[in-house]
């Protein structure tokens, strides 16, 4: 029997269950120096099934403590997807002034109603902890918020908006965004919709999370509406779309320069959609920000489900299944007029690093791969490699993450402006006919030098180029780990740095 944390597969800087089935992030909140993730969990299957919220605790966002299933069904439903706040000025009263109460806010999925044909089925229920999220308490009036017409009526993201001093609560309503505002978090009242006929829609909108942000280097101020959906992804599947704009405690709406985009990102997208991806790899989904993360601090901390509906049920893990990414900081950018979300890996991961190998200014020629895990004289490839590439305008880098046996390829095509992955010959990928995919995104390579980070685990990759304004996040199962990174280039292209970085388990006793 196969030590916990070390099976083939089980990500070691990634959080995952002990045992069966995850899926999305929920209810992100940080109170009192711990940042807790619950998420959508069956505890009796590693396959979907009757949803609770599963918790795990982070003093740092990289280690990860495993507490006791937070929500349990009951005769409202099983409990999908939502959020949670910090009620501070008790304004539901299930708290005191001195200790005030953690509200969740999520969604009721009645099976029974569903399989009796009903035309509603989805409802928002509360529930509130007085110990730091350890216990909770299912509010008696529940349901607070039920479905008019729709029977896709889900995923709460509540937060507090203090110029009307109201809570706001995105919806997703089938194809489209609700907000809601409440004084108290049990009385909703519908406010505005947002997003019929602009953005992606080759699929259900699932999982919003409205975001005040500030522009970097600047004090302007925009909203920013994440939006998964599934299927209809840029390279197959589900995926997460964003929208910048404004929101005046009722409604939002786009910003003229941003509807520009997209209609110039319709070209340019793999899926020909007119949408702007927060993360182009096939697998980082249902991803939303963490609450009440002190304005001292100020970041935007958003956390993704590592895996796609297309195939996640089929993924060869059997003790458990699915990942979250690693937790990233979103920013928000103003670059040539446009309005550009970047990811950060979180800065706390650092912490992991053991070793440290770098290897600075190869000219790679053309047809002549170097292998720069020898190169660096890393004794293996590390889970985290930083590249600064000097491109030229028609350069084609590939590189080439392989063993014996398997090959992951990245390729950087300067002339095409795109970033590809191609995890056709990565590992393991017959399981399901999607999954073995060539993956594309839009690179916006400006003059001089590229950087790329990436993140190489057991069964992912997760790259950020430019600074992560382009995202890929993929997983992958390889035979055997890969040892080799060879680089290869079509004409003469300048490797000015390569870091290779070993990352310590987060599962290790310290
Ligand atoms: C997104 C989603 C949510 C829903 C949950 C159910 O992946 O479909 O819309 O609340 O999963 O597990």
């Amino acid at each position: 029997k196969p030590e916990l944390y070390q099976e083939p597969y089980r990500p070691q800087f990634h959080f995952t269950p002990q045992q069966q089935w995850m899926n999305d992030p929920n209810g992100m909140v940080y109170l009192d120096g711990e940042y807790h993730l619950f998420y959508q969990y069956n505890p009796y299957a590693n396959v979907w099934g009757p949803m609770h919220w599963g918790h795990a605790i982070s003093k740092d966002l990289v280690h990860w403590q495993q507490q006791p299933v937070a929500l349990y069904p009951d005769k409202h439903g099983t409990i999908f997807s939502g959020s949670a706040v910090v009620d501070w000025h008790n304004t539901a009263g299930f708290g005191t002034k001195d200790n005030p109460a953690l509200v969740a806010i999520f969604t009721y999925h009645d099976h029974l109603q569903e399989n009796l044909g009903a035309t509603t089925y989805q409802s928002q229920g509360l529930a509130y902890s007085l110990d730091k999220g350890r216990t909770w308490i299912k509010y008696q009036g529940n349901p607070v918020l039920n479905s008019p017409d729709v029977k896709d009526f889900r995923d709460p993201k509540v937060m507090w908006h203090a110029d009307s001093a109201r809570w706001v609560m995105s919806l997703a309503v089938k194809n489209k965004i609700s907000f809601y505002s409440s004084t108290d978090l049990k009385n909703w009242q519908h406010t505005g919709d947002f997003g019929e006929g602009i953005g992606a829609h080759g699929g259900v909108w699932e999982c919003p999370d409205l975001i005040k942000m500030r522009v970097n280097g600047s004090d302007e101020e925009k909203y920013v509406l994440l939006v998964s959906i599934t299927p209809g992804g840029p390279n197959g599947g589900s995926a997460t779309q964003y929208f910048v704009g404004d929101f005046d405690g009722k409604t939002f709406t786009i910003d003229p320069a941003f509807n520009q985009q997209l209609s110039a990102a319709e070209v340019t997208s793999p899926s020909k959609q007119p949408a702007i991806w927060l993360d182009y790899g096939t697998d980082n989904y249902a991803g939303v920000t963490w609450s009440d993360v002190p304005k001292a601090d100020g970041r935007h901390l958003f956390i993704g489900w590592m895996s796609n509906w297309q195939y996640a049920i089929k993924v060869p893990t059997e003790r458990w299944r699915s990942a979250m990414t690693i937790v990233r900081e979103l920013q928000l950018e103003q670059l040539n007029g446009q309005y550009i979300i970047s990811s950060k890996p979180v800065d706390s991961l650092s912490t992991l690093i053991t070793e440290t190998h770098s290897v600075n200014n190869i000219t790679l020629a053309a047809a002549q791969p170097v292998d720069v895990v020898k190169l660096a004289k890393a004794s293996e490839l590390g889970q985290k490699v930083q590249l600064d590439l000097e491109l030229n305008q028609a350069s084609v880098v590939e590189l080439s993450f392989n063993n014996a046996k398997n090959n992951l390829k990245v390729i950087i095509d300067a002339a095409a402006g795109e970033l590809i992955l191609d995890r056709t010959a990565a590992g393991l990928a017959d399981f399901d006919v999607n999954f073995p995919s060539v993956q594309r995104a839009p690179l916006k390579i400006e003059k001089g030098v590229l950087h790329l980070e990436i993140f190489l685990d057991r069964a992912s990759i997760e790259i950020f180029a430019d600074k992560g304004r382009t995202v890929m996040t993929s997983i992958v199962f390889p035979e055997q780990p890969y040892t080799k990174l060879n680089i290869s280039a079509d004409n003469t292209v300048q490797l000015k740095q390569v870091t290779i970085s070993q990352l310590s388990s987060i599962w290790q006793k310290k």
